[in-house]
């Protein structure tokens, strides 16, 4: 069935569902691009998933042309469409207690430390992975006040919204117990059922910031008794995974972990860091 439209809404239908041109200069443009900002490879094969979303944000704002995209990007180098550039190109990935053999090594660690057990979870996105952090320690340690931290990081700005409001589809929190459930969430009712909200209760043990992992210093309130970088190297050339690494290296306390993705390895890549459990890493005992 087709129906038919008065004249300036189907040029606009036209516009929003005709496919636009991506020149290979274009699409190599925009790979240079997002490496130099976010470090981020594209390989070739990749070129429909950048296609399609950057296709969005050209519609969002009204563009039916990505040479002129990029005009207006580059035009400017602190205008406020990189962000927007950076968060159309991140893969976002992620899921409550991902790698779930990693939280039981968290609680072990965490059982066994004096003072503040600081966290820092390099690439929040969505914040399924702070939020597993946080359960696992507030499960473990409690939550007097001053007992433990989690403090989470991305670069791309939207996802760290939606972290930060701890809205979730009930479906998503399959993995959790009943109790976990209950006592760190809040069901939704009316037009928000089947949702749910992480209580004000855990929220407030965890801070959201917006860092890049290409920065020379991370603006984090280290040091750290464990880092979460998962799933995040996978995106980087070695270059830029070992100068990360490096700068993880002081804001390390003694023995603290990192948690790595479950296809990096990061001891084949640095000395500082040695395996310790699986993809789990300490600094290495010469270095620590
Ligand atoms: C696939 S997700 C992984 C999320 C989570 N760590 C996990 O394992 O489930 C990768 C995240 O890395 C973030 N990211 C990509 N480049 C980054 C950079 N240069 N600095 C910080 N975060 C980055 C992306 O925005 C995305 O949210």
């Amino acid at each position: 069935m087709t129906a038919t439209l008065p004249n300036g809404q189907s040029s606009l239908l036209m516009q929003m569902t005709q496919r636009l041109a991506l020149s290979d200069a274009q699409f190599r443009r925009i790979c240079q691009l997002i490496y130099q900002r976010a470090g981020i490879v594209l390989a070739d094969h990749k070129r429909d998933m950048v296609y399609n979303r950057l296709v969005r944000r050209l519609r969002q704002l009204g563009l039916d042309d990505f040479g002129r995209y990029l005009a207006i990007l580059e035009a400017n180098q602190d205008n406020a469409e990189w962000q927007a550039f950076i968060n159309s190109l991140t893969t976002n990935l992620t899921a409550f207690f991902r790698e779930a053999h990693h939280f039981p090594t968290l609680a072990e660690h965490a059982k066994r430390r004096q003072g503040e057990y600081r966290v820092w979870c390099a690439a929040a996105s969505t914040g399924e992975e702070p939020y597993s952090i946080a359960i696992t320690l507030a499960d473990t340690l409690g939550t007097a006040p001053g007992r433990w931290k989690v403090f989470a990081s991305d670069i791309d700005t939207e996802v760290l919204n939606k972290a930060q409001n701890g809205v979730y589809r009930q479906d998503e929190l399959k993995t959790l117990s009943q109790q976990q459930l209950q006592h760190y969430f809040m069901r939704g009712t009316g037009p928000h059922n089947g949702l749910v909200r992480v209580r004000q209760e855990l929220a407030n043990y965890v801070d959201f910031t917006p860092v890049n992992l290409l920065d020379k210093n991370y603006n984090v309130p280290g040091p750290f008794d464990a880092i979460f970088c998962r799933n995040v190297m996978i995106y980087f050339d070695k270059t830029t995974q070992q100068e990360i690494l490096r700068r993880f290296v002081p804001l390390l306390k003694p023995d603290g972990l990192l948690f790595a993705g479950h296809s990096e390895n990061f001891s084949n890549l640095v000395r500082e860091f040695s395996l310790r459990g699986q993809t789990v890493y300490a600094l290495s005992k010469d270095k620590s």
